[in-house]
């Protein structure tokens, strides 16, 4: 048996298999990088479920030419720098992975720019940047990738069919439109505005841009304050119930988290309230210092570590 270094494109699609497992998984990296990038305005934009098509825009920093190709280079992020960093995550991502991860296992194009240097295109296939060029673009970053999976087959064979993964694709987005009701989130698929939430910092307004007016009435605002820890959102009235948990949508520090200690707490709080199988309608963010929470656990960073 030889031991041998595995090559760097070959470590990248490996580490794809850990962090883009569906279309979804792409749109939730790009809206984090676009928040992480002080975007007030994040547009997403699919055609055929994000098989085909998924387009990221925001109104962020932007990356300069010099910064462009380092964001495609393994372990190459410009949001943490040391060990401490690692502790108290303020950003949404830190790994340094998701772009070259998902350079892996697609065709993309980017164009970016920042306040004071001049706009810059490039197109990437399997990892590796083809072509390089100034460009003209406002302040902001344009990411298009295309033919998902087109060099791994047996992963497309994997996904769901096209609705289920427009479904998630949908889900996803509401989840971080609802985590930041101070950004607008503009969602298209096929070309049709499915929504667009407002970015006044209101949540209700937010929840009305996506469920419409229906739901809005059978909400109760939550908002209670701790020494270290504070929760925030709207939990439905016995009136407003579901059959599953897809509505109950949790944020740890404004980060979309599922994790089975939220809901088994939800369950304890309406105990009594409602018949069984009926679920709540929940949207609530705790807010707990950055250093009690380890986000760093799980590599799609879905499932942090409380206390
Ligand atoms: N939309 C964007 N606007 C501005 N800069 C961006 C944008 N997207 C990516 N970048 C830059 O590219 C770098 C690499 O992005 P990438 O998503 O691969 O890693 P990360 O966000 O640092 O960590 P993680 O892998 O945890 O997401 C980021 O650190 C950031 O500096
Ligand atoms: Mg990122």
């Amino acid at each position: 048996m030889t031991i041998r270094l595995l090559d760097e494109s070959l470590i990248n699609q490996i580490a794809a298999g850990e962090v883009i497992e569906r279309p979804a998984s792409i749109v939730k990296e790009l809206v984090e990088n676009s928040l992480d990038a002080g975007s007030t305005r994040i547009t997403v934009n699919i055609g055929n479920s994000g098989l085909d098509t998924i387009e990221v825009e925001d109104n962020g920093t932007g990356m300069t030419g010099d910064d462009l190709p380092l964001a495609f280079l393994r372990h190459a992020t410009s949001k943490i720098k040391n060990e401490l960093d690692l502790f108290k995550i303020r950003s949404m991502g830190f790994r340094g992975e998701a772009l070259p991860s998902i350079a892996s296992v697609s065709r993309i194009q980017i164009i970016s720019r920042t306040e004071d240097t001049e706009g810059v295109c490039a197109f990437l296939e399997a990892g590796q940047i083809i072509k390089m060029e100034p460009c003209a673009h406002t302040r902001g970053t344009r990411i298009v990738v295309s033919d998902l999976f087109y060099n791994t087959p047996v992963r497309k064979k994997f996904l769901k069919s096209p609705v289920g993964e427009s479904r998630h694709i949908y889900d996803m987005v509401c989840r971080y439109a609802l985590a930041r009701p101070d950004v607008s989130f503009s969602f298209v698929n096929e070309k049709k505005t499915v929504f667009k939430t407002p970015g006044n910092n209101s949540l209700r307004d937010t929840l009305t841009a996506i469920y419409g007016r229906d739901y809005l009435q059978h909400l109760v605002d939550i908002r209670h304050q701790g020494s270290t820890l504070s929760l925030a959102g709207l939990v439905s009235t016995p009136e407003l119930t579901r059959t599953n948990r897809r509505n109950q949508i949790f944020f740890v520090n404004r980060r979309p988290v599922r994790t089975p200690l939220l809901f088994r707490a939800l369950d304890e709080g309406y105990k009594g309230l409602l018949i069984s199988r009926q679920q709540p309608v929940v949207i609530l963010n705790l807010s707990v210092p950055a250093e009690s929470v380890d986000v760093n656990v799980h590599p799609q960073k879905n499932g942090n570590s409380l206390p």
